[in-house]
């Protein structure tokens, strides 16, 4: 007998084609997210789940399916699984790391200058009609050449952000993380530490990258939104949770920030309704990874190791309770 398989999103067909050369598929092609009552009635009789950032994989979802050997997600964050739940029943959860990097980067510089150089509002300025003529302090942005980019989470895209700034337009790099990066790592990206009050207060742009997790709940509320220069941006790339959305948009109103770009939002797909009605922040739907061949890498990258786990080998890219 072949190990089951449940596939919980709409993928690749070239992806679905590899995993039916190993397994019996059943998959998901509804065009919205499975709730975890019919995630669980679909798991039942499979060893392997195909997974991304929606699903909640919990301690329930775990407990009602015993035949459960692997779960592996075609994102690089997990916060959606419980890894402690399932490491406690034999349980094997994968990420994708790596392959996103570069792309997710890209999105989080572009986020950043549209933020500092107010591309979306004054696109949607010109789209109502509201364009009648040219003035010397028309749609004045922030300089990003030559500022300073605080990088909250100095990971894999923290790090590739960092490189875009200092290499590609002469930023100065200031960054937070738990633990300081190897002066062989700082060195080329002309990047310094410092603790996260600082950082606040030093960031002409911040660009928060640190996976979401209790400890990073809020981690940028109004305190810390206070601390920032009134003329500073702030990018959100990482996770909705982390940012206080509430706190964001009132921060914004108040112009007591310049401007956000934000890809991700507590509660997603819902969206505060408040960021909806500021002018000064750019606001797209968790696309930062979005480019085909990256998201084929990933989805790619999660049947693999469905593949190695279910024939009894190390996965690629464990992630560890
Ligand atoms: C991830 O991989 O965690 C992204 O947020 C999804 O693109």
């Amino acid at each position: 007998m072949r190990p089951a398989v449940f596939v919980a999103l709409r993928t690749f067909p070239e992806v679905l084609d590899k995993l039916r050369q190993h397994f019996e598929v059943e998959a998901n092609d509804e065009p919205r997210d499975l709730t975890r009552d019919e995630l669980i009635a679909r798991a039942q009789g499979k060893q392997g789940l195909f997974v991304t950032t929606v699903e909640p994989i919990d301690a329930t979802l775990v407990a009602a399916c015993p035949e459960l050997k692997a779960v592996c997600s075609m994102a690089v964050g997990y916060n959606n699984i419980d890894v402690a739940a399932c490491a406690a029943r034999g349980i094997a959860v994968t990420n994708a790391p790596d392959v996103l990097t570069e792309t997710t980067a890209d999105f989080g510089f572009a986020l950043m200058l549209a933020a500092a150089r107010r591309i979306a509002e004054s696109e949607h300025f010109l789209r109502a009609g509201r364009w009648q003529r040219w003035s010397y302090d028309f749609f004045c942005g922030a300089e990003v050449h030559g500022a300073t980019l605080g990088v909250l989470g100095m990971g894999r895209i923290g790090q590739a952000i960092a490189r875009r700034g200092a290499l590609g337009f002469g930023m100065k790099v200031v960054y937070h993380n738990r633990s300081r990066l190897a002066p062989g790592i700082e060195a080329p990206l002309n990047a310094r530490w410092v603790d996260k009050d600082e950082l606040l207060r030093q960031a002409d742009h911040l660009v928060i990258v640190v996976p979401y997790s209790k400890a990073s709940h809020h981690a940028i509320g109004a305190a810390e939104l206070a601390l920032m220069k009134p003329t500073a941006t702030l990018t959100n790339v990482a996770r909705g949770g982390v940012v206080d959305d509430a706190a964001l948009a009132q921060a914004l109103k108040e112009r007591r920030i310049a401007a956000a770009a934000l890809d991700v939002f507590e509660g997603e797909p819902r969206v505060h309704p408040d960021l909806l009605q500021v002018p000064n922040v750019v606001l797209t739907p968790h696309i930062a990874s979005a480019t085909s061949g990256t998201r084929l890498k990933m989805a790619t990258l999660a049947a693999d190791n469905l593949i190695e786990l279910l024939n009894g080998r190390p996965a690629l890219t464990p992630v560890r309770a």
